[in-house]
């Protein structure tokens, strides 16, 4: 087969030399030697091309798939430390390193292909990389994964001056947060997640990699714990081996890498915050962020499971349910009267308004904000007999304005935006 395809970033390429899109050149690239060679064919349909990354149980390699003409990720299960690869005339078997047991090698087989097999079935989901196929080869199997096209969040990070706004951190993790509770419920935890294990692609729509069963197995069993965990992203039940992990080990992770996206700076290691914790709210270096939306951030990254959220789900409307003001703070914005709703916090745009009301008037102000979805809390001000702040007298005349004069006062007076929610027009 003539191959015209650069192994660099599989498109075509006419000349020999350097690739003229993105400059790789084969004759140059050295692959390590226990890495399959450029131009390696795999089960009849996928060609591949250089190493994208190398972790502790795999190496992820840029792929094309021959039949649909399409870039792909190809994922082989490679235990660094547990293997070695033959190149002998019939292929490229890995085989299992004299001193391990082939059992340890196949379990973390099984469940690297089981992995895959669950992660297949959640398809479409936007904060999760697809898997499209999975083959067995060469004493070890490779999963298939769609190509994302971007870069990882780490990449990101250091182009932007090493942060990013939190709002827009907090807005481009969303669809992340609602995939992992899919993923979650299914049972499967990530275990891994951090900077360099989150692609943003060329539209900022981000897509977690890399899920790690097989890892867990690993971790369980011979490898040293710390080898395969990234100081400052894993909680410290991850350290211990009988740390109970769950999906709050994948909050605090998340959590973290929000954190690192947001300050620039890799939080603290989880062992050192739980002898003492000095780790420093964005806020305290400085970073312009929501108050409430740092408090959710912060719980995500307690130390210890009890004070954690204990799902994502949590995390989620901790993060993006804007909290009813204290009466104290609405008292002290309210006066003087002011039509303009206070801006204090942008829900992202893509979504839904957390209280949505067929009443609630468009243009809204302070009250609308804070207490027009609350009905009990609005009876409560408006029925007040015996006023005692400013605000419940303001409030108590306006009731009965309205109830002498029988109609509404003018549509953007405060008093109109209360009893107008009030009476459903
Ligand atoms: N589906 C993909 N599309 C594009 N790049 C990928 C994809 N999967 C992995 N990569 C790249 O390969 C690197 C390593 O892949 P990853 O799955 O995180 O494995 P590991 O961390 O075990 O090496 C990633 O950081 C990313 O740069
Ligand atoms: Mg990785």
């Amino acid at each position: 087969m003539e191959i015209n395809l650069c192994m660099g970033c599989m498109r075509e390429k006419k000349q020999p030399g350097p690739c003229p899109h993105c400059g790789f050149e084969e004759a140059v690239y050295e692959p390590s030697p226990h890495h399959l060679p450029p131009e390696t064919v795999l089960n009849g349909k996928y060609i591949i091309g250089r190493v994208l990354g190398e972790g502790g149980f795999g190496i992820t390699y840029l792929g094309w798939d021959i039949n649909l003409e399409l870039k792909v990720a190809i994922k082989e299960y490679y235990p660094n430390g547990f293997v070695t690869r033959q190149f002998t005339g019939s292929g490229n078997t890995v085989t299992i390193l004299s001193g391990y047991r082939t059992e340890y090698f196949n379990k973390g087989l099984e469940k690297f292909v089981d992995e895959a097999r669950r992660l297949a079935k959640f398809w479409g989901l936007p904060g999760i990389v697809a898997v499209k196929d999975y083959f067995p080869q060469n004493s070890t199997a490779y999963i298939v994964m769609e190509f994302v096209e971007g870069k990882t969040l780490k990449t990101l990070l250091r182009e932007n001056n090493g942060y990013i706004p939190a709002a827009q951190v907090f807005d481009m993790m969303r669809p992340v947060m609602e995939s992992l509770e899919t993923v979650h419920e299914a049972g499967l935890i990530h275990r891994d997640i951090s900077p360099d294990n989150i692609m943003v692609d060329v539209k900022g729509r981000v897509k977690l990699l890399d899920f790690g069963a097989a890892r867990s197995f690993i971790t369980d069993s011979e490898k040293s714990l710390s080898v395969m965990l990234k100081p400052g992203y894993a909680p410290e039940e991850q350290y211990r081996s009988r740390g109970k992990q769950g999906p709050w080990t994948d909050v605090y992770s998340l959590c973290a890498t929000m954190y690192r996206a947001i300050t620039g700076e890799v939080p603290l290691e989880s062992l050192d915050r739980m002898a003492e914790d000095t780790i420093k709210r964005p806020s305290e270096l400085g970073i312009v962020i929501d108050s409430h939306q740092e408090d959710a951030l912060m719980k995500g990254m307690a130390v210890f499971q009890k004070d954690r959220y204990a799902s994502i789900e949590e995390l989620r409307i901790a993060l993006f349910t804007k909290p009813e003001p204290e009466p104290a703070a609405i008292e002290n914005k309210i006066w003087p009267e002011t039509n303009v709703a206070p801006q204090t916090w942008a829900a992202p745009t893509n979504q839904t308004p957390i209280v949505q009301s067929a009443t609630v008037p468009s243009k809204r102000n302070i009250w609308d904000e804070a207490y027009g979805h609350n009905e009990a809390l609005r009876e409560e001000y408006i029925k007040s007999s015996e006023p005692k702040t400013k605000k419940e007298s303001m409030l108590h005349k306006a009731a009965e304005m309205v109830e002498q004069s029988g109609q509404k006062l003018g549509r953007k007076n405060l008093w109109d935006e209360i009893y107008g929610s009030k009476n459903g027009s």
